[in-house]
C-alpha cells in the first residue's frame, strides 16, 4: 500500500531557490509593509503600488528554478501518495512535477475578477496591466489572498490533511492564520515532521513531533530517503 503522505510548505521551502521568505530578518515584510501591498485596501487605494509589487515577484519567480526540497516532493510520487498544501504563490512545486497541489493563499501566474472570485485567469503577460479587465467588466487583481480576506481553499486542505499518514512540514513560521492551524486536522498519533531551520511555532502541536533543524533543500531530501527506507521494509 501506497503510504498517503501530506506536505504542508511555507516559503522556506522556495527559499533555497532564492525566493524570499517573509518573516525572517531579510524576509519580504522587512521592506515592506503588509498594509501598503497585501490588503484590500491597500488594492482600492494604492492600486499601482500592489500590482508593481505582483508584477514584481511574478518576475522575480519566472528566474527561480525548483531546488532540491521541491524535487524530491516531487519524486516521492514514485512511492508514496501525496498530497502538497502550500502557502506559497510561486509555482514551483508544479515545475518541480508534483502533481497535486493545493494552494491556500492564491498564485502568482493568475489573475482574476475583483468582482466575481471564480472568473481566475493564467496571467498572459507577466506584467499585469493596470487597466486589464475581466470578461464580467471588472478589473482583474492578482489571485492572492490578502490579509484580511477568506481563505477559500482552508476547507478543502483540512479535508487533504485528515487524509495524511504522515505530515511533512517545510519552511513556515506556522505564525499565519488559518493556514497555521492545519497541523492540528491530522488525525491523532499522525507523526509530522517539520523541516525548517528556524523555530517556527509548534506550542499546540500535541502528535509526535520531530524537528529537523536543517535548510529544505539538504534536510526534505534526507527525511525522504529516510521515509522510503521504512517503508521499504
Ligand atoms: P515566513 O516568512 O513566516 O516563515 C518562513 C519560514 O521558513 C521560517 O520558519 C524560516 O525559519 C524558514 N526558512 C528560512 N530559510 C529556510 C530554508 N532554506 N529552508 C527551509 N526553511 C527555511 O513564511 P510563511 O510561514 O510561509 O501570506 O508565511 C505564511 C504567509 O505569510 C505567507 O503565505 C504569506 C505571508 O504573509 C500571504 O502573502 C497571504
Amino acid at each position: 500500500m501506497r503510504p498517503r503522505i501530506v506536505v504542508f510548505t511555507g516559503a522556506g521551502v522556495s527559499a533555497d531557490s532564492g525566493i524570499s521568505t517573509f518573516r525572517d530578518s531579510d524576509g519580504l515584510w522587512a521592506n515592506y509593509r503588509i498594509e501598503d501591498v497585501c490588503t484590500p485596501e491597500a488594492l482600492r487605494y494604492n492600486r499601482q503600488q500592489v500590482i508593481e509589487f505582483y508584477n514584481m515577484r511574478r518576475r522575480e519567480s519566472l528566474t527561480k528554478e525548483p531546488n532540491d526540497g521541491h524535487l524530491a516532493i516531487a519524486k516521492m510520487e514514485e512511492w508514496a501518495d501525496v498530497r502538497v498544501v502550500t502557502q506559497n504563490v510561486d509555482n514551483l512545486h508544479e515545475r518541480a512535477g508534483s502533481t497535486h497541489v493545493t494552494h491556500l493563499h492564491g498564485e502568482l501566474m493568475k489573475l482574476r475578477s475583483e468582482l466575481n472570485p471564480n472568473l481566475i485567469y493564467d496571467v498572459e503577460e507577466v506584467e499585469q496591466q493596470l487597466d486589464a479587465r475581466a470578461e464580467d467588466g471588472a478589473l482583474l487583481r492578482p489571485h492572492i489572498v490578502f490579509f484580511g480576506e477568506s481563505v477559500p481553499m482552508f476547507e478543502a486542505a483540512c479535508e487533504i490533511v485528515a487524509t495524511a499518514e504522515i505530515l511533512i512540514v517545510v519552511g513556515t513560521s506556522l505564525a499565519v492564520y488559518p493556514a497555521a492551524s492545519l497541523v492540528h486536522y491530522v488525525r491523532r498519533d499522525v507523526p509530522i515532521y517539520l523541516v525548517d531551520p528556524g523555530n517556527p511555532d509548534t506550542r499546540l502541536i500535541r502528535n509526535p513531533l520531530t524537528h529537523i533543524r536543517e535548510r529544505g533543500a539538504i534536510g526534505v531530501p534526507q527525511l525522504i530517503e529516510q521515509l522510503r527506507n521504512e517503508f521499504s521494509k
